[in-house]
């Protein structure tokens, strides 16, 4: 340096830098409202449960990738968040690289070898009520593990084995629970008794309570297994034995070939724009990233940022644009691998256009005179997201599910983790809803080895070609809609990432004909103007649980996580 620099040039440089550290500084605290501390340069983690949260922590600090941590992380949250972390279920991840290459991976569970399209329905036709759920022939073949595996083959950096063992710490040492896992497991305990006859997992004399410390030995030996084993662990050997024991005790479909057949896909993302963001997100089996892309274009074109944040001509366009595509949800979208799904066609601008050319402002349009468009529930909270960064800048967003609140809270005996009741989320008669109130048809039949349609959308947004957001949630068929209204609640109202995950949701679905609101989820004139246009708006409990990560004009880290949770944000 001195060899360059002379005194004056010293000085003048000292003074630039100061400059530099005291405007940027400024900047990010000023501008974003909030401390620098909250954002994060190196990389960041934002999920469902602190201790998985930590987990995900250490492997990035490790030198692990995003994809790493991720692997660390769903394991750790089938061991502390039993209500929807899992290995046992399935999910799909998004992955964007550094460089900007994307992927994703379809861990999607898949019907049994010997599923069939009436398989819940009565000799007179009809669905037998409950089936589909909390049965052992709810349940799909799980994929959570390859996908794991699959992801980890591609993208992984540190050993499989120090990914796992974090999760067996948990599981073999305990954890104190949070008070909100503490009512969960509380509020289950009747159904865990009268589905697992005899046994105590999850179970406590007396009732669990905050601090209270989670031991699952028998949790603890299945991750040994898939620790030493890798897929052999869990889709061969003693897990699977454990799984079709479980299965023939309770007439139940997954077989030891189910299970020895379960692969995961990758498939090339879904891309598309809005005003000029790049949004890259789940092709099907999800239906979520169709939706996401056709209801943004749907309302592209229209003033949001002008009219306001849930102001009542922004609910009304939103709401008319998320009936006819949770119209066309129930007639198109399915296993692309059994069914031809139109994607091309759905993601015609000029389709979404004239979706919504039959849209006044003067009344709502009534959902009996909206059908699926001609082309070339209700929710349980638990399924669960997650968003990771790495140092690198490579970023994953994976939505991993049980379906219901505990899955089909049927357990295997004996390996001490819970099954999915995913099969609810097939059309078990056309026309008739599933458990969030989603009616489908043919598309999403019941079929041997077929991917039942899903409402995840994990998604991943670039601006100028860089990252800039990864977003997610649970919630069944508001998962779309609340990722749909995260996103503009960052680039129309310009809400911070915090902000726009804990605003406020509504959410609409076609059938039934409502608009469901979280509380003072609009202003009261809004809510008159609206009710006199025909909206019938009823009130709903937290929707969603939405964990997603920004990154600002500053290149920091900024998460989301949401409140309606024990959600955390941690970074480095
Ligand atoms: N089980 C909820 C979903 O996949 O949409």
């Amino acid at each position: 340096m001195n060899y360059f620099l002379n005194r004056n040039n010293k000085s003048f440089l000292l003074l630039i830098l100061t400059s530099i550290f005291f405007i940027s500084s400024s900047c990010v605290q000023g501008t974003l409202g909030q401390n620098v501390s909250d954002e994060y340069y190196n990389g960041m983690v934002v999920c469902a449960y602190p201790d998985a949260a930590q987990v995900g922590l250490n492997i990035l600090k490790r030198g692990g990738n995003a994809v790493d941590a991720a692997v660390a992380v769903q394991f750790a949250l089938e061991v502390t968040h039993p209500e929807a972390g899992n290995i046992g279920g399935g999910g799909f991840m998004v992955f964007r690289s550094a460089k900007g290459e994307t992927n994703t991976l379809d861990f999607r569970e898949k019907a049994p070898a010997d599923a069939s399209q009436n398989m819940y329905l009565d000799s007179a036709g009809n669905v037998v009520p409950g089936m589909s759920i909390s049965t052992h022939i709810s349940s799909g073949v799980p994929g959570s593990v390859d996908g794991m595996i699959e992801a980890h083959r591609k993208y992984g950096h540190l050993k499989w084995a120090d990914l796992v063992q974090p999760a067996i710490d948990l599981a073999r040492n305990g954890f104190k629970i949070t008070n909100r896992l503490a009512g969960d497991l509380n509020h289950t305990g009747n159904e865990f008794k009268k589905l697992n006859p005899g046994a105590s997992y999850l179970l406590k004399d007396g009732g669990w309570k905050e601090a209270d410390l989670l031991v699952q030995e028998d949790l603890a030996k299945t991750l040994e297994q898939i620790r030493d084993k890798g897929r052999a662990g869990f889709y061969d050997g003693i897990v699977a034995d454990q799984i079709v024991d479980e299965m023939k005790n309770g007439k139940g479909m997954i077989t030891k070939t189910d299970l020895q057949n379960y692969h995961s896909v990758w498939r090339n993302a879904l891309t598309g724009t809005y005003k000029g963001y790049k949004i890259i997100t789940m092709p099907p089996p999800s239906s979520g990233g169709v939706a996401l892309l056709q209801l943004l274009q749907m309302v592209e074109k229209y003033p949001l940022k002008r009219w306001g944040f849930n102001r009542d001509s922004t609910v009304q366009l939103m709401v008319e644009a998320e009936r006819r595509v949770y119209a066309d949800r129930s007639k198109y979208l399915g296993d692309p691998d059994f069914y031809k799904v139109p994607v091309d066609s759905l993601l015609r601008p000029g389709y979404n256009a004239s979706r919504m050319s039959n849209f006044t402002w003067g009344k709502a349009t009534p959902s009996t005179d909206i059908q699926p468009g001609k082309i070339a529930g209700y929710e349980s909270d638990q399924t669960t997201h997650y968003s990771i960064v790495d140092r690198e800048g490579n970023a994953v967003s994976i939505t991993t599910t049980l379906n219901d609140s505990f899955g089909s809270k049927i357990f295997v005996k004996g390996a001490g983790f819970l099954l999915n009741d995913e099969m609810d989320d097939f059309s078990s008669k056309p026309g008739f809803p599933n458990m969030f109130g989603l009616v489908g048809g043919k598309a999403n039949s019941i079929q041997p080895n077929k991917r039942m349609l899903s409402s995840m959308t994990p998604t991943i947004i670039e601006k100028d070609g860089k990252l800039f957001m990864i977003v997610g949630t649970p919630g069944g068929s508001t998962i779309i809609t609340s990722v749909f209204q995260t996103i503009l609640n960052v680039i129309e109202f310009n809400q911070s990432m915090q902000q726009a995950v804990s605003s406020k949701r509504l959410h609409h679905q076609w059938l039934p004909d409502e608009v469901d609101m979280e509380k003072d989820a609009i202003d009261s004139v809004s809510r008159v103007k609206l009710e006199q246009k025909g909206y019938r708006i009823v009130g709903r409990g937290p929707s969603g649980r939405v964990d997603a990560i920004l990154k600002t004009k500053w290149n920091y880290y900024e998460g989301g996580a949401d409140p309606r949770g024990d959600d955390t944000k941690l970074g480095w």
